[in-house]
């Protein structure tokens, strides 16, 4: 752990795993907020491309304990990446989790396009300060934007604001 009590790479290890998986990893812990995404959609539709892709998850374990800390992950949609979430132990907060979660998921995605929406301005500045700019819809398959304007109607007003994508991770390095 950092001197300010914020986890280190030294201190957790990640396992890959299905969305079902990941969610009984945490379940047989004791911890039921993480739900799947067909059952934590809301704006975007719980049946749609978003919620429905095949999807990888990355679950950050500490090492020590075995305990499951967090988890993100990741769909794949014809050539695109959708995020899948990136979710941290609600008692757990604010140790650096989600900033683990989103390095891996960096590492994960290579030079792949990846979409990602936002609920949250906390996560989005994460994934802004990673190289994520805004979306041009242009780039994206329309049944994808239509999900989004989808959501977007429901009364998410953020959300196409909101929606970042990057499409060169060695950019990203150069940039920094
Ligand atoms: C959003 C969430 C994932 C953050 O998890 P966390 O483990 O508490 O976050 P961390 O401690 O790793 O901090 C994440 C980032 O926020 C920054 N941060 C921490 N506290 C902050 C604060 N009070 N205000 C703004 N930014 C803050 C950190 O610097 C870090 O960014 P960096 O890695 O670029 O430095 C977590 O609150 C969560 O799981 N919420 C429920 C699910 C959710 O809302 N997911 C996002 C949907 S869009």
């Amino acid at each position: 752990m950092t001197p300010d009590g914020k986890y280190e790479l030294t201190d957790v290890e990640f396992k890959e795993m299905s969305e079902d998986d990941a969610v009984r990893v945490f379940a047989e812990d004791g911890y039921f907020k993480y739900s799947k995404r067909t059952q934590r959609y809301s704006k975007l539709p719980s049946d749609g491309i978003f919620a429905s892709s095949p999807s990888t998850h990355f679950v950050l374990f500490e090492k020590t304990t075995g305990k499951p800390l967090g988890v993100v992950g990741y769909s794949q949609y014809k050539n695109i990446l959708l995020g899948a979430g990136i979710h941290a132990r609600e008692d757990m907060r604010g140790k650096g989790i989600a900033s683990l979660l989103a390095n891996k998921l960096m590492q994960e995605k290579g030079s792949k396009l990846m979409v990602v929406s936002f609920a949250k301005e906390q996560a989005k500045n994460m994934y802004m300060r990673r190289g994520f700019k805004e979306v041009d819809l242009s780039k994206l398959p329309p049944e994808v934007v239509e999900e989004l304007k989808t959501a977007e109607a429901k009364g998410n007003e953020t959300l196409s604001k909101m929606l970042m994508l990057i499409d060169n991770w060695w950019g990203v390095l150069r940039g920094n």
